[in-house]
């Protein structure tokens, strides 16, 4: 993350005054993880795209802020819309400045080697989580025929032509499917990925690039082929709704023994996420494109583990953990997919929580209410985590380093408001001025 700067909204805090139930109805946006595919995958057309439903999150903006740079023509059409015109691009470089910050910089790889033959990008960055090697993104690169090597720190893919082939990943990874999808939607020749990740923005950018006249089949199932095709034009194209952010909805109404409508949603990607509130005792009641969370007591306990979709999204862990910590027995959560994900558990035992972890598994024995307290966001689902466990909690909960939760959840403030939270966002500055003026 880029370090901290007098005045900057790095410096604000979540201060959350816990114990409101949740109530009414809430509207999800669209998907940060389609949109930070689609967005870069628009270098590929030769026309203007008009996308749809773009969160606005700092992931999201950072990657805009990247194709501009790149010389794409982007304008705000509305609020969550953008006509975006590629045809100006010309350079292939992403600055260690541009991608700083943003896990998914990796994707201007994929894209721009499809449209350019070329990319030189600065590595990743994004949450803490673990290892997040991008061995497998170069193995389906070389596979198509590129060239990949690192020069002064930067990832540098070069191809002559790209030739579809065969590529089995060695581990599900989204990263590596959206990667290999992008660089081989316009290479000659069929591509085919096996073992690649099905999660539902796997399935949205296959359909973007398909209304762009990609020819990709099999996506959401584990074998992708892409027949490359010459011209991908200009589309409009609407993303998603967020899979995680409308579960971090559902388990808050759940933790605080709330009522709400999540509106806005595709109950089917969210199936792994209802199904384990149900097993805690949440009442789940789907509709057609929204779901009511219901609760009226201590949650029960339940173990999960987190696995590539249509497993339980490890991206939903730390606050389904959290509602475990409040649950009537002892749960046991394995991480299934990345090496270091618990690093929130030490935030929620400073509000009483107990939970030991071991590896890649958390012991949690519930305990009756957690205790307010001053807590840091270790990353994006972390910081989720602790606005739950904010909410459930007794007396005030101050949560700091939030730039991570601003990289995912739109309006946060504004939404939980809308459902009786006590929530606001508070700047160190405001308060020294405070301070200051009395
Ligand atoms: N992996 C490798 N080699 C690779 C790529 C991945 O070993 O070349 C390993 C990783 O180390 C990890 C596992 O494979 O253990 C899965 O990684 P994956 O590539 O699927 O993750 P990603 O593409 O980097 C995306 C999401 C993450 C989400 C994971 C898993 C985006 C931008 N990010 O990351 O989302 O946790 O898939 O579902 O799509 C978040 O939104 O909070 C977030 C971290």
């Amino acid at each position: 993350m880029p370090k901290k700067y007098q005045g900057s909204a790095d410096l604000d805090k979540f201060v959350v005054n816990g114990g409101k139930r949740l109530r009414g109805r809430v509207t999800i946006s669209g998907a940060k993880n389609a949109a930070v595919a689609i967005l870069p995958a628009v270098l590929l057309a030769d026309g203007p795209c008009i996308i749809e439903n773009v969160p606005d999150i700092s992931d999201v903006n950072a990657m805009i802020s990247a194709l501009k740079i790149l010389g794409a023509d982007i304008k705000q059409l509305k609020k969550n819309t953008f006509s975006i015109d590629p045809t100006g691009v010309k350079s292939y470089v992403v600055s260690k400045e541009m991608a700083q910050g943003m896990r998914a910089s990796s994707y201007f790889l994929g894209a721009l080697l499809g449209c350019m033959r070329r990319a030189k990008v600065a590595p990743p960055g994004g949450c803490e989580i673990g290892l997040r090697p991008i061995d497998q993104h170069i193995k389906g690169f070389e596979a198509l025929g590129a060239r990949v090597t690192i020069e002064q720190g930067m990832v540098v893919a070069k191809a002559e032509k790209l030739g579809g082939c065969s590529v089995y990943l060695d581990v599900v990874s989204v990263g590596a499917t959206v990667n290999i999808m992008l660089a081989a939607a316009k290479a000659r020749g069929m591509t085919i990925i096996e073992n690649a990740a099905r999660e539902p923005h796997i399935v949205d950018l296959a359909n973007f690039l398909n209304s762009m006249g990609a020819d990709i089949m099999g996506a959401g199932t584990s074998v992708i082929k892409i027949r490359g095709v010459q011209h991908l034009k200009g589309t409009n194209y609407s993303i998603i709704p967020d899979q995680i952010e409308a579960g971090t909805y559902m388990v808050a109404a759940a933790a605080t023994k709330g009522d709400v409508l999540i509106c806005n949603v595709t109950p089917k990607h969210l199936e792994s996420i209802t199904a384990k509130l149900r097993e805690t005792g949440v009442t789940v009641e789907e509709g057609d494109e929204c779901v009511r969370v219901r609760m009226d007591s201590r949650p029960g306990k339940c173990n999960v583990k987190t696995m590539p979709h249509p497993g339980f999204p490890t991206d939903m862990q730390p606050q389904f953990a959290t509602l475990l910590s409040i649950s009537n027995g002892t749960s046991i959560v394995t991480e299934g997919v990345w090496d270091s994900r618990f690093r929130y558990a030490e935030q929620l035992t400073f509000m009483g929580a107990d939970i030991q972890v071991d590896g890649k598994s958390a012991v949690i024995t519930g305990v009756k209410s957690l205790k307010g307290a001053s807590v840091k966001a270790n990353d994006l689902r972390a910081g989720a985590a602790m606005i739950i466990a904010g909410l459930i909690a007794d007396g005030t909960t101050e949560i700091e380093d939030i730039e991570y939760i601003d990289r995912g959840y739109e309006c946060l403030v504004e939404k939980f408001s809308s459902l009786g939270a006590d929530i606001k966002r508070v700047s160190d500055y405001d308060t020294i001025n405070q301070l200051k003026a009395n």
